[in-house]
Parts: structure tokens; sequence; C-alpha cells
């Protein structure tokens, strides 16, 4: 059965540009039974994770691009604009409140050993956002007490997607060990860095 329409069966420029078939060609629940409940929420699972690697990659592409501007005011605003991108990544994780955790349990285990901690994409952004000032400028250098601020508020905002992570993971599948093989809630507990009071 064809769930969604060929996006660029008229070869319009807005598809090709942006090339929608195979974009939309990837979102392949391992569900057998394709349209039912669990392949619709199987799928859901699966778009709000690749969107989320789509975000966080152009995250990483912002801050690479910063790191190679020494003008502190185009740096802040492409540190601002990761900022966007984080707080975004933040509020789309509420997209799962919507996903019900029964079903989830249903299609687990067609999830095998795959987890987002094994997410290259966000291992990097993380690590680089707690890296002194992000690495857009050397470690010692001076920087001006707004991309300070901004950079800050990059770090913040990681804290922010972790708790509400843990939030969304206790939901989901509570006590369980991860299928990355950590156990879970209290292995992501440490991973949240509180700034200092
Ligand atoms: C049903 C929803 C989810 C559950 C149950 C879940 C569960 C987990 C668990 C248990 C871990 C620890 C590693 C392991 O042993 O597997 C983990 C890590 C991680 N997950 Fe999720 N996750 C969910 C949704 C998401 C989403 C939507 C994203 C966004 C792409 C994501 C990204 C990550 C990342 C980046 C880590 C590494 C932890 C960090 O650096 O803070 N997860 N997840």
């Amino acid at each position: 059965m064809e769930q969604v329409s060929s996006p660029d069966a008229h070869h319009t420029s807005y598809a090709r540009y942006l090339r929608l078939s195979e974009l939309l060609s990837l979102q392949q629940p391992r569900t057998g039974d394709t349209g039912s409940a669990q392949w619709t929420d199987e799928r859901f699972f699966i778009a709000v994770h690749q969107s989320a690697e789509v975000l966080a990659s152009q995250a990483m592409v912002e801050l690479n691009h910063a790191a190679c501007s020494g003008d502190d005011g185009a740096t802040i605003c492409v540190v601002q604009r990761v900022g966007a991108i984080l707080a975004l990544l933040d509020e789309h994780l509420a997209l799962l409140d919507h996903l019900d955790a029964e079903s989830f349990a249903n299609f687990r285990p067609l999830l095998e050993d795959a987890s987002g901690g094994q997410s290259h994409q966000f291992a990097a952004l993380f690590s680089r956002i707690e890296m002194p000032h992000c690495a857009v400028r050397p470690p010692d250098a001076a920087v001006s007490r707004e991309l300070r601020e901004a950079l800050a508020a990059l770090r913040a905002a990681v804290t922010r997607w972790r708790v509400r992570h843990l939030l969304l993971v206790e939901r989901m599948i509570g006590d369980s060990p991860g299928t990355d093989g950590t156990d879970g809630l209290a292995y992501l507990k440490s991973l949240i860095a509180l700034p200092p009071p």
C-alpha cells in the first residue's frame, strides 16, 4: 500500500531542490504490518530521530563555521543560531510525549541494539559544547562578555535537553537497561552536569 504520495511526481523544483524523494524514502519502520497502529508509531519514532539528527548536524556545521570567524559579532550570531537549534531539539523531544510507552515496548525489540547513545552527531555536538569556548576560539583567548554568555547558554541548553530526555526515558522504559547496554536512567543521570549556582 502506498502510504505517502510521491513528493516530486510533478518534478517541482521545490521537491528537486530539497531532494524530497530521497528524504521521504528513508522512514522505514521494521514493523511488517504497513499502515497499522504499530507501524505508524514506529514511523513517528524514526521521523523524530531523523529530524533531530538533521538539526544536530546543522548545529555542528554552524560551530565549525563560527570557529573560522575572528569577528566576535559574527560569531555571536552563529552561536545564538546554535542556541536556537538546541532549544528546538529540546522542544522536539516533547513530540515523543505523544508516543504511548506500551506501543514503544511492542516495537522496541525491532531496534535490536540501536540507541541514541550511539549517535556520533549528538556525541560530537555535546562534547564540542563542553570544550573551553566550545572550540570557536582557542582555549586561552580573551572573549567578549557577550560571546562568553552566548557560549554559556549553549552549555545550559545541553543540560536542559538531557533533563528532558531523562524524563522521557523514565516514562518510556522506567528502570530497564538501555539498548546500548547502559543501566539506563542511572547512566543518563550521571551525564547531567548542573551549572554552578
Ligand atoms: C523512546 C524514546 C527514547 C528512549 C527510551 C531513549 C533511551 C535512551 C537510553 C536508555 C540511553 C542511554 C544509552 C543506552 O544504553 O541505550 C539514551 C541515550 C541517548 N539518547 Fe535516547 N532515548 C529516547 C529518545 C531519544 C531521542 C528522540 C533522541 C534524539 C535523537 C535521543 C538521543 C540520545 C542521545 C544523544 C543519547 C546519549 C546521552 C547523552 O549524551 O546525554 N534519544 N537514550
